[in-house]
């Protein structure tokens, strides 16, 4: 049986209105808030790569590096948890910051947000780029947390509440394309500033960061409210004006008429986060936690953090690293723009699915390739041309199936399943969930690395082929429902309806 598959296109609801061009740009301009999060996504590894900023602010892992002997397990060099902290402080600062932005984002709307986001990350790129020892590095990361914790709090939730629903999938999207653009900017950069001479080529890749920051504070100030946003405050008029504005049509009132319905009956939800206890929400709770989970699952940010450091680990040179993650980085981005033009037409489920077997196939084939020359010790000998070109093309096609399946569908997919009375509390714990996930990831790999070795690709074979279960078996199709209608689902999924009784019944949108 195909899991908890529903047909949605027998609970479609027709409101008219087309993708107008200020809907799109709205979209578009919201996505960029992706960029700062891809730029800090993809900067660390290559800056911690360079060796004259291993020299100054690790000098250890510089020596390590510099001193090694044929004999040495090479899996080992840069196990270093300082070295990690600077990488993985930023994502738990965005963990904190993710808690409080969903109070902002409730109270005073979604661009506020944005903004207050973007400025604390142009405080931490400034701190960075002037660093002149660990702390100042470690407190810049942690500023650049807190915006990116502000930004994917609001921008996926924005972006769905203005997107028509039709194109919601494909708009949402534009937030990943958005971090896979940062990331690979963010490669590339390295691979440029990385051959600077006077050794402070890393200040500048840290320095960018404040670039798309100062983009996402001037976007989001012209950026209108989104209308759910705006009657969640009580500006019913305002609300409808925009909506007219953003659909094209001055047909809107079926829309206003749902989504003014559903602000009132979560306006009666007094407690979000107790709300999302119940058992009603059951199926969105389960979603908001295992999504962000296994979306860390699946080891792709082993590649965005440490590719150069994996490529130098595996024998790489310097640039030859630098040169590979810009290289995986690119297929990164351009499998995004699969999705984005695949996700309405196939569905979620099926690109999950396709996503899911891709990823595992390469982790196995990398595991294997690395088996066969490190072994258990870690000392490869010379590696012959072939074997980098084997290796690169493999990271190459595992990182396309994580961009077009848990990429983007890891933040589309809970934008667009919880009700407006728990959204902005479910939103946070996607988020925290993600950030946990992120900075655990973040802070063990290159002890994991060290002590599993090759190993590690089978513990998140194994992984993705957990979750490709569950989603094959729980997911209900979300494709053309729309966003205040998501209900549906759950009520004819053959798992989910168990907990979420029909409203008329009384039962799903009660007071707290
Ligand atoms: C994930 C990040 C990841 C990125 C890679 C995002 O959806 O949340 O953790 O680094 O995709 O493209």
């Amino acid at each position: 049986m195909a899991g908890g598959f529903i047909e949605s296109g027998s609970m479609e609801k027709n409101y008219p209105g087309k993708l107008t061009w200020r809907a799109f740009m709205t979209c578009f301009v919201a996505a960029f808030g992706g960029l700062i999060f891809g730029y800090d996504l993809g900067i660390s590894g290559g800056v911690t790569s360079m060796d004259s900023f291993l020299e100054k602010f690790f000098p250890k892992v510089y020596e390590k590096e510099n001193n090694i002997k044929p004999s040495d397990d090479q899996y080992c060099t840069f196990n270093n948890q300082t070295l990690t902290l600077f990488t993985s402080s930023l994502y738990l600062a965005a963990l904190v910051a993710s808690w409080f932005a969903s109070s902002i984002t409730r109270l005073f709307g979604r661009r506020p947000t944005m903004i207050i986001g973007g400025f604390l990350f142009l405080i931490g790129a400034l701190l960075n780029a002037f660093a002149q020892n660990v702390w100042m590095l470690i407190v810049g990361r942690m500023l650049l947390g807190f915006g990116i914790g502000c930004a994917n709090q609001s921008v996926p939730i924005y972006v769905s509440e203005v997107a028509p629903y039709k194109y919601r999938g494909a708009l949402n999207m534009m937030f990943q394309l958005a971090i896979t653009i940062g990331i690979f900017v963010a490669n590339l950069l390295n691979y440029i500033f990385a051959k600077m001479e006077n050794g402070e080529g890393w200040r500048y890749s840290l320095g960018f960061a404040g670039v798309p920051a100062i983009m996402i504070i001037i976007g989001a100030w012209f950026l209108p409210d989104s209308p759910s946003s705006l009657i969640e405050r009580g500006l019913d008029e305002n609300a409808k004006i925009e909506l007219i504005k953003i659909r094209g049509t001055t047909d809107v009132d079926e829309e206003f008429k749902d989504l003014v319905a559903a602000s009132e009956s979560s306006k009666k939800v007094k407690h979000p986060w107790l709300s999302l206890l119940k058992r009603q929400y059951r199926p969105q709770l389960t979603f908001a936690i295992a999504i962000p989970f296994f979306q860390q699952l699946t080891g792709m940010n082993v590649i965005v953090f440490y590719a150069p450091v994996l490529f130098k680990t595996i024998g790489f040179g310097a640039t030859a690293s630098l040169m590979s993650a810009m290289i995986t980085g690119g297929c990164n981005a351009l499998a995004t723009l699969v999705s984005i033009f695949t996700v309405d037409k196939f569905g979620r489920r099926t690109l999950f699915l396709e996503g899911g077997i891709q990823m595992f196939f390469c982790q196995i084939m990398i595991m294997i390739a690395i088996w066969w020359k490190f072994g258990v010790n870690g000392n490869p000998g010379i590696l012959p041309e072939w074997y980098a070109i084997v290796v690169v093309c493999g990271i190459c096609v595992y990182v396309a199936g994580f961009a077009w399946s848990w990429g983007p569908l890891g933040w589309l997919v809970p934008s667009e399943i919880f009700p407006l009375e728990v959204r902005s509390a479910a939103q946070s714990i996607n988020v925290s969930v993600n950030m946990i996930f992120t900075f655990i990831i973040a802070q063990i790999f290159t002890t994991m690395l060290c002590h599993m070795k090759f190993g590690l690709f089978a513990f998140f074979a194994f992984f993705v082929m957990v979750m490709s279960f569950f989603i094959w078996r729980l997911l209900p199709e979300t494709k053309g429902v729309p966003i205040e209608e998501m209900h549906i689902v759950w009520q004819s999924h053959p798992f989910w309806k168990k907990f979420v009784k029909p409203i008329d019944a009384g039962n799903n949108r009660e007071e707290c």
